[in-house]
């Protein structure tokens, strides 16, 4: 079988490498991989910047984002041949820590938790792969086309549920959403906001091309004006922030409504300087109860509530994400960012 796989740390080292098969156990799914999504963390990974393979080996099999179809379950499993899956990502530590033990591997305090195709732990970007049941979610046969986007939207359904968890230490009665960025990320959480009754706004620098025609399709309005100038007209009680950009994270924080709360979704790299007044921020994050939240990843509470939103959404505005869907013939292209792509998509059921 086909897989795609590099040496982390080394740049230039992306292959497409034929590995043997794994086999049908007694414990585990064997599943045929049909996709895999592209993002910024397997680009990071591919320039040699961030990433790890497997205990003793120099070579990792890339790709979280998966779609695969069960070939063989074993009896008892929850599972049967023809079922549509998406694999998670994060393994809990070994030892483990409280919140893995807890089931939210999400949260691992000690940091020695594993992922798919990124930390320690060989990835999804094969023609066959295999996965516990227990970390395998099952999806409605309506998501055939879109099923790669499972994992984004489950980081996102976490991001909203940490909102949500944040604001129920008080009343809390959000109306007004802001997203920043209009990748699979934001838009994911725009639809997660619409979903949820709320008066949603995005923004972004793009000013043509499918991101305003998705927003609007949502029924959420675009900006591309300066951010702080769209915090200072809308003042919204809750901000997903997805860019990763410095100058935008700065512009967001402390400048929502009163007990506003900002969800940080974006990895960014270090180094980037804003001049900042802190005792400013400070002084309005005290003086209006507003909370600055990370989130990373998600657990299989995330996976089961990203399922159901995906089930939930316009089958056509999903497949409006997937902007680019590349062969495995010609693998290559789809590590190499498009200045026009929403979601890439690898497709692997090619020769
Ligand atoms: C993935 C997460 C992962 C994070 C950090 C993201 O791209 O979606 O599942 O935890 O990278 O490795």
């Amino acid at each position: 079988m086909r897989a795609v796989t590099t040496r982390p740390g080394v740049p230039g080292s992306l292959a497409l490498a034929e590995l043997p098969e794994p086999q049908p156990t007694a414990d585990s799914l064997l599943v045929d991989g049909l996709a895999v999504g592209i993002c910024g963390t397997d680009r990071e990974i591919v320039r040699g910047e961030y990433g790890s393979p497997p205990a003793g080996a120099e070579v990792l099999v890339l790709g979280h984002e998966s779609l695969g179809r069960v070939r063989h379950a074993p009896p008892g499993s929850g599972f049967s041949a023809g079922d549509l899956v998406a694999g998670v990502v994060r393994r809990p530590d070994p030892e483990p820590c409280g919140a893995c033990a807890h089931g939210e591997f999400d949260m691992c305090r000690n940091g020695r938790y594993t992922e798919r195709g990124i930390v320690g732990r060989d990835g999804y970007a094969a023609q066959v792969w295999s996965v516990a049941p227990a970390y395998a979610v099952k999806l409605s046969a309506s998501l055939a086309d879109v099923g790669v986007l499972v994992e984004p939207a489950s980081v996102v359904a976490k991001a909203w549920e940490q909102v949500e968890r944040i604001g129920a230490r008080a009343w809390f009665e959000p109306r007004r959403v802001l997203v920043t960025g209009a990748g699979p990320i934001g838009l994911l959480a725009a639809m997660m906001g619409v979903q949820r009754g709320l008066d949603v706004h995005v923004v972004d620098q793009v000013t043509c091309g499918p991101k305003p025609v998705l927003t609007e399709r949502l029924g959420a309005s675009y900006h591309t004006a300066a951010v702080d100038a769209v915090m200072t007209e809308l003042r919204p009680d809750v901000v997903i922030e997805a860019t990763a950009a410095a100058d935008v994270v700065w512009a967001v924080v402390g400048n929502t409504a009163p007990y506003g709360i900002t969800c940080l979704t974006g990895v960014s790299s270090a180094g980037r300087q804003v001049p900042a007044d802190l005792g400013a921020l400070n002084r309005s994050l005290v003086l209006e109860n507003d909370v600055i939240v990370g989130s990373v990843n998600a657990n299989l509470r995330h996976y089961a509530a990203a399922a159901e939103a995906l089930a939930r959404a316009e089958p056509d505005w999903l497949s409006g994400l997937l902007t680019r869907r590349v062969p495995l013939a010609d693998w290559q292209s789809a590590y190499e960012p498009h200045p026009e792509d929403i979601k890439v998509v690898l497709d692997l059921t090619g020769g």
